[in-house]
């Protein structure tokens, strides 16, 4: 039996009074330039200037989304009154140099996932931040993530009850030509990947006890270094015990990205539509059931908003309302971000050691 909810489900990034803050980009490769720039155009945020290391980039970049102003430096675009914001889409072993750059010029910035790969630079990045009083966010989007986002607002609602058991499972292809770099890596699919649903579930279920990880590579991912392979378990005070499993060289069965949050008191079955074919992707679906609707009633709400481009709308609506009531960041505050890179190292920590690892041990 199929019902409607009888109430609307909140999932929608919020915006503040003021979304006219000017944007300067630095870094105007891949992601800049199928998530960022469409997610600002819909909501019709300022973009004014960009820079890339790459200056044939960052020129074809502006002309192609017309952007007003292109820099040959940082310090040029740093220096530009009309920047308010800065966005840097960088690889995360360059965040820390343009960090200590923005704040010298006390400008407001959006972080790039993964804050940094090495947890010691991400506390100082972090750190910069608080000294230099300016506010500092992280493009940590799958929070906004249309499935994610209503299964915050439907676990608040009290819909499933308390929660005993949720899973991320992700069997896919992922198109790793998109980025040469990171085959090298050595630490890949946690640092890069997880990483989105391991925060993704801290923002749903808080923080975790215990990180269990096991990590494996695929026989055939040629010249690509780290594990392409990883389960993650997760293990809370409350006995809500948390799977995240994702394949990223399912190159001949159907590809599947779920989510499935169960509680004493119902249901959350959902897809994460972007993982179906990345970058493209397509809406999420939902279905959810719950004693409140009683037994055997399903309700499947149509979510309209995508991971790409609606999600990146929220991390810097999210800042932009921070600046406004200078406040910090909601749900996305970098500060906030060390945790969960506590259990993307806890992960790593617990797969190297053959063990269980609390995240405290992370400092
Ligand atoms: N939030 C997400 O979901 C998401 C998705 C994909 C990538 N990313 C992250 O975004 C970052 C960029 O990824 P991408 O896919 O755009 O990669 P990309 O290789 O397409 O682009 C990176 C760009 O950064 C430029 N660059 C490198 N060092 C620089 C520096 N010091 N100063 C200025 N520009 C510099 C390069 O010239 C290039 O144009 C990475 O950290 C990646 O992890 C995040």
């Amino acid at each position: 039996m199929s019902a409607k909810l009888p109430f609307e489900i909140d999932y929608k990034p919020h915006f503040g009074a003021k979304t006219d803050y000017g944007i300067g980009f630095i870094g105007t490769g891949g992601i800049v330039q199928y998530a960022h720039i469409p997610a600002y155009r819909k909501a019709n945020f300022n973009i004014v200037a960009c820079y890339d290391i790459n200056a044939e980039t960052a020129k074809n970049v502006a002309a192609q989304h017309h952007i007003p102003k292109v820099y040959e430096s940082i310090d040029d675009l740093l220096a530009d009154p009309k920047v308010e914001i800065v966005d840097i889409a960088v690889p995360p072993w360059e965040q820390l140099a343009i960090v200590e750059k923005v704040v010298a010029a006390k400008k407001h910035m959006l972080c790039q996932k993964p804050l940094s790969d090495t947890f010691s630079q991400a506390v100082k990045i972090v750190e910069l931040a608080k000294q230099a009083g300016v506010k500092q966010a992280i493009n940590q989007q799958m929070r906004w993530d249309a499935g994610i986002r209503a299964s915050k607002d439907l676990i608040n609602r009290g819909i499933i009850g308390q929660p005993t058991d949720a899973q991320i499972q992700v069997s896919v292809a992922t198109p790793w030509h998109m980025w040469p770099w990171l085959a090298a890596v050595p630490r890949l699919e946690i640092t890069f990947h997880s990483l989105h649903y391991l925060d993704a579930l801290r923002y749903l279920f808080g923080d975790p006890e215990w990180v269990t990880s096991r990590h494996a590579r695929y026989a055939n991912q040629g010249a690509v270094k780290g594990e392409t392979k990883t389960i993650t378990v997760l293990d809370y005070a409350s006995g809500l015990q948390i799977l995240v499993s994702v394949n990223h060289y399912n190159e001949y069965a159907d590809p599947f990205a779920t989510f499935r949050f169960i509680g004493t008191e119902g249901a959350i079955d959902g897809t994460i539509g972007l993982m179906y074919n990345y970058p493209t992707g397509r809406p999420d679906t939902l279905e959810i059931t719950s004693k409140q609707f009683g037994k055997g009633v399903k309700i499947t709400p149509t979510l309209d908003d995508m991971w790409i481009p609606d999600a990146f709308v929220g991390t810097m609506a999210s800042l932009m309302r921070a600046i406004e009531t200078n406040s910090e960041p909601a749900d996305n505050s970098t500060a906030d971000n060390l945790n969960t890179l506590r259990i993307v190292n806890a992960a790593y920590l617990s797969a190297a050691e053959n063990r269980s690892v609390r995240p405290s041990e992370i400092q």
